[in-house]
């Protein structure tokens, strides 16, 4: 019997990285997609089963396409990648940086999206990474949540406009990846610390958190329309 094949873009980092690895322990044939090729390349050597991988800017949806072309049907797509444009207070936020954050994170989940409908399985999936921005009043996230919410309020249209497709989301609290690359690492752990002291399971997350939330919305057949929050519970602290 062939493996279920599982496209997951921003697979060569982080939350991505963590799914790819845990869908190939439970038996998919996984491809990861990111831009940078040398950084594909070095996390697929650290991963066994069947795994490939494809060179894509997910904001250029042409090429998206022909890579998609390139690569056949395939079952499952999971959408992980994303950016920090659009993060700050309010009152100081440059609106060029919320387009950004809009360019570099909901259209390019869009538009992969649109770009796999030909090749997806009619009953495979779509799992996209929101995040918990999107649900929480965190002061210093207004144009963070709006990019994510934005994606959040697509899964269920999606949900009942794709069926039989299942569309889903996992909107992840606060997790220890490269996203947080930007801050020098002094400020980062105290930031880290912060958010743990905060979260209600008193600590931030780790990429296999929420590698588990993304791979049962892909091998659980009856999960559509659904938007789970894996974020420690985060979402409730003020
Ligand atoms: N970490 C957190 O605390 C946190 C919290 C809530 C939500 N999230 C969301 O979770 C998702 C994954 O974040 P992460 O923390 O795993 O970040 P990460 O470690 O920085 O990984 C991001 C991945 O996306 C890829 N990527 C970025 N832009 C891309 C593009 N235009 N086309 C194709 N691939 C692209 C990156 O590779 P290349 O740079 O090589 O393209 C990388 O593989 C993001 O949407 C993020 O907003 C993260």
């Amino acid at each position: 019997m062939s493996l279920q094949h599982a496209v997951v873009i921003g697979g060569s980092s982080g939350i991505g990285l963590a799914s790819a690895r845990l869908l190939l322990e439970q038996g998919f044939r996984v491809t990861i997609a990111a831009r940078d090729e040398a950084k594909l390349k070095a996390s697929a050597d650290h991963l066994s089963g069947e795994i490939g991988m494809i060179a894509i800017d997910a904001r250029d949806p042409a090429t998206v396409k022909q890579a998609f072309e390139r690569l056949g049907s395939f079952d499952h797509l999971v959408l992980a990648l994303g950016s920090g444009h659009g993060a700050g207070p309010f009152a100081t936020l440059d609106m060029a940086d919320l387009l950004a954050g809009f360019q570099t994170k909901l259209i390019p989940h869009a538009a992969t999206a649109q770009a796999a409908l030909p090749f997806l399985r009619p009953d495979g999936s779509i799992t996209f990474v929101s995040a918990v921005s999107a649900q929480a009043a965190m002061p210093g996230t207004a144009g963070l949540a709006a990019v994510n919410a934005g994606i959040e309020a697509m899964v269920r249209v999606l949900a009942a406009e794709l069926k039989p497709l299942r569309v889903n989301g996992v909107s992840p609290g606060v997790i220890d990846t490269p996203w947080w690359d930007f801050l020098p690492a002094e400020q980062r752990q105290a930031v880290f610390q912060d958010f743990a002291g905060r979260t209600p399971v008193g600590r931030i997350g780790q990429p296999d958190d929420v590698a588990k939330a993304v791979a049962f919305m892909v091998s659980n057949g009856f999960m559509s329309g659904h938007v789970l929050t894996c974020d420690g519970g985060i979402h409730l602290a003020a």
